[in-house]
């Protein structure tokens, strides 16, 4: 038996698209338990209860890659990370299943070999990235490999993530951005990327208003999310340091200076006058990435 404890994820962080991405401190778990034959799920929705699920055919390809082939496998499924809100349970799975198939066949592939595998599931690192590694991770893709650079956050402020009731599906999400960008919204978003990775590693937290700004995705995105520039400025007004869509949406993060003790009391109040059952959640970064827990 194997078991895989994945954080969440949170990719973009603004102006980072498809390249910056911090895992949280919020777990997925997964067992998996060898079976003679067959497939067996237990914990998910009907929906992925079937040779489609996602952990499952991360697990499949990964092993396909080593030339082994799988008999049968039970996989148990906890899951904490919400479906199809921005916090990458998508990405949680496939780290998991990739991992869960390097276990099963003895270790042959290194992380970097890990990642590669799962951003060619995923489609991007941003999200892959920092689940599998933890922490502030930045990532590109060239020529089929990633490269990525896992960067130390500062102390001193905490990430508060405001979770909707409703779905939203990073297919639809990215079907409404642009085909093309302005030079100058490329260039505006160059210098914000740079400004908040720095402010986040060296803690001049001041300027993360400024480096979380964004013109790729974050305007179209926030059509799609009631209430979006209402909750921006709640957050603005009880001095939140910046706030933006996490992944493809529909979860908001906004980011407060730890000392900011009232911040999640006067949200609170504040979103009780909203619809969609906003849900606030106070959360960390994970340094540790996706562990194995136990392996029997
Ligand atoms: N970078 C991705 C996006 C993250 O924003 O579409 C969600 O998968």
């Amino acid at each position: 038996m194997i078991k895989i404890r994945v954080p969440a994820t949170s990719a973009n962080l603004g102006p980072g698209f498809d390249a910056v991405g911090i895992a949280l401190n919020l777990y997925n778990t997964f067992t998996f338990e060898e079976l003679p034959e067959g497939l067996e799920i237990v914990g998910c929705d009907d929906d992925f209860n079937n040779e489609n699920n996602l952990v499952y055919l991360s697990m499949k390809k990964t092993l396909s890659k080593m030339d082994c082939k799988l008999r049968g496998i039970k996989i148990t499924m906890e899951n904490n990370i919400p479906v199809s809100r921005g916090l990458g349970s998508s990405a949680a799975c496939i780290v998991a299943g990739i991992l869960g198939a390097n276990e099963l066949a003895g270790k042959p592939l290194s992380k970097d070999d890990l990642l590669k595998i799962a951003t060619e599931i995923e489609g991007h690192p941003d999200n892959v990235a920092p689940a599998l590694l933890g922490g502030l991770v930045t990532s590109i893709v060239e020529r089929e490999n990633v490269f990525y650079n896992k960067i130390h956050v500062a102390k001193g402020i905490k990430f508060i993530a405001l979770i909707p009731e409703f779905t939203l599906s990073t297919r639809e999400a990215r079907g409404v951005l642009p085909r093309e960008i302005s030079f100058k919204d490329a260039v505006f978003n160059v210098g914000r990327v740079a400004l908040l990775i720095s402010a986040l590693s060296n803690g001049k937290f001041d300027l993360l208003k400024y480096g979380l700004e964004d013109k790729l995705h974050q305007n179209y995105r926030s059509k799609l999310i009631p209430d979006f520039d209402k909750l921006k400025s709640i957050c603005d007004n009880n001095n939140a340091l910046g706030t933006f869509i996490s992944g493809a949406g529909p979860t908001i993060i906004t980011i407060v200076d730890e000392k900011n003790k009232e911040f999640i009391s006067n949200l609170s109040k504040e979103l009780t006058l909203l619809s969609n059952n906003w849900l606030v959640k106070e959360l960390e970064i994970d340094l540790e990435g996706a562990v194995v827990l136990g392996q029997e």
